[in-house]
């Protein structure tokens, strides 16, 4: 009788455990070390300061100014302040804003906030990201997020936005691929954002269809293809070249500058090499996307002819007379695929005003770029630009002075706006 009631009992006792388990992992016990742990280590994947936190500000007090296609947004204040910041908010309504772009009260969040990445993410994740974020020190800053002008300040209108490029739900794994490939791509397509910046966006800033990952403009920058295209994307890049790239911001193509030089420093720099190899291995079965390479500029053209009388004179010394560079100090502009995207914003900001290279752990020390703005005049630099695009067998559209002339009053506003 005894042993009956047992062998009853001991099934049912493990019916609760399991279903206790199974709650359990859809909500992690938020007091727990290792899930602040992880929710740090995911708060870092998804970059969730960039935005949340001003240069030399409170960490995640808010109120740094995004530049959307609609107009400026602030970001709000995301410290357990009960008044000013999240403290009030169930876990519910967290996920809610940061999974479905609903914020406080029910409004529609603008899409500058990355929902329509993290929505991908497993619940879990946003849950532990809630518990390293009570963590973190209460401050009290009212955001008023909303500077937009009429009508796009009518939040209203994401409705529509949402409809049209907003496709909600987890990452779903892909059974023909492996363990290291999903891992990747859950974290490339979902906490990392890598698209918010890479993926082409059409006039109403929502992802152009099909073309994933070949490469956008933003903020005075251009975010270059990260397809498998030999010519602008990774396609020559192995896994080992972008796990360095990640890691320390450099490598034997490339030193990030910039909103890259950032996402280094924040992001990706702090993943577990296991991480970072499951992301390039990802990217790298990313199919060529973009244009095919165009006949480079003849170098009888008299642009070609002038430009690299300027390179010779002022950049050779550090870049080499071929653009070959000096790995880890000096990037290469020859074979290069960032110096022959389709648009050439970022090389004419960085000749412009110059770029300290990123700084990591990995490799502490960053060499300079001078700024060429006061030493140079429009034209100059539209030509050397051009050159550097089309010489040693690289090939990409030419700069105009007028290109530059544009960027140059861009850099100036950006330059007033800054805090
Ligand atoms: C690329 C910039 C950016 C990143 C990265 C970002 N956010 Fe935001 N977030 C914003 C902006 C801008 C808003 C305000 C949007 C609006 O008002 O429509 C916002 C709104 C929010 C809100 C709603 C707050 C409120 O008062 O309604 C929460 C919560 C939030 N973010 C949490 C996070 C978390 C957690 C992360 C990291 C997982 C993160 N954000 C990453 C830009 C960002
Ligand atoms: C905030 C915008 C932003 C985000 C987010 C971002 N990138 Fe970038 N990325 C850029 C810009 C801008 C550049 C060009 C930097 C430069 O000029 O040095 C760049 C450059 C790169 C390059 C160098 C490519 C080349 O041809 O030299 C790689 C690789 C790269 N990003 C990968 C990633 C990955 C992977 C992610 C996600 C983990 C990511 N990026 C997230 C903006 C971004
Ligand atoms: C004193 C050395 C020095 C001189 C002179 C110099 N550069 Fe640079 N350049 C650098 C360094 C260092 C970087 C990396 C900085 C970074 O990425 O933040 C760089 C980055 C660049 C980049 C971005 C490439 C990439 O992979 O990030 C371009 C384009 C560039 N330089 C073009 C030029 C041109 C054109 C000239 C001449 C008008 C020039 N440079 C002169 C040191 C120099």
């Amino acid at each position: 009788m005894r042993s009956g009631a047992l062998r009853l009992a001991l099934p049912a006792l493990a019916l609760v455990l399991i279903v206790s388990m199974a709650a359990r992992a859809q909500t992690p016990n938020k007091q727990s070390f290792e899930v602040i742990e992880h929710g740090r280590y995911m708060a870092t994947a998804a970059d969730c300061t960039a935005c949340h936190t001003v240069k030399g500000g409170q960490p995640f007090a808010g109120g740094g100014a995004l530049e959307t296609p609609f107009g400026v947004l602030l970001a709000p204040n995301i410290t357990p302040d009960l008044q000013t910041g999240i403290g009030g908010w169930t876990d519910d309504a967290f996920v809610n804003a940061v999974q479905n772009g609903i914020g406080h009260g029910g409004i529609y969040l603008y899409p500058a906030m990355p929902y329509t990445y993290y929505s991908k993410m497993t619940r879990a994740d946003v849950i532990a990201i809630r518990a390293y974020l009570d963590t973190v020190q209460p401050v009290h800053n009212r955001v008023v997020a909303n500077q937009l002008p009429f009508p796009f300040n009518q939040r209203e209108t994401m409705v529509g936005w949402n409809a049209l490029y907003f496709r909600p739900g987890d990452f779903k794994p892909d059974p023909s691929q492996s363990e290291e490939w999903n891992r990747g791509a859950y974290l490339v397509e979902g906490a990392e954002h890598c698209g918010l910046c890479h993926t082409p966006k059409n006039a109403m800033g929502g992802d152009e269809g099909g073309r994933a990952m070949q490469g956008s403009a933003l903020q005075n920058w251009y975010a270059p293809d990260l397809t498998g295209n030999r010519h602008a994307g990774l396609g020559d890049w192995t896994v080992d070249d972008i796990v360095l790239y990640l890691k320390t911001g450099r490598n034997r193509y490339d030193i990030a500058s910039g909103p890259m030089a950032e996402a280094v420093t924040n992001s990706t720099s702090h993943l577990t090499d296991a991480d970072l190899r499951a992301m390039a291995v990802y990217l790298k079965s990313l199919p060529p996307g973009g244009r095919a390479a165009p006949q480079p500029i003849s170098d009888q053209d008299p642009a070609m002819q002038h430009g690299r009388a300027i390179y010779d004179n002022q950049c050779a010394a550090c870049h080499g007379g071929g653009g070959q560079g000096i790995v880890g100090l000096f990037p290469r502009l020859s074979a290069a695929p960032l110096v022959q995207q389709e648009q050439a914003a970022s090389l004419i900001r960085v000749v412009l005003e110059g770029s300290r290279a990123v700084a990591t752990a990995g490799a502490p020390t960053g060499p300079a770029m001078p700024s060429f703005a006061w030493q140079l005049p429009d034209a100059d630099i539209a030509d050397v630009i051009t050159y550097i695009r089309n010489a040693w067998g690289n090939a990409a559209p030419a700069v105009s002075a007028n290109d530059v002339g544009k960027m140059r009053q861009a850099l100036h506003r950006e330059a007033q706006q800054a805090p």
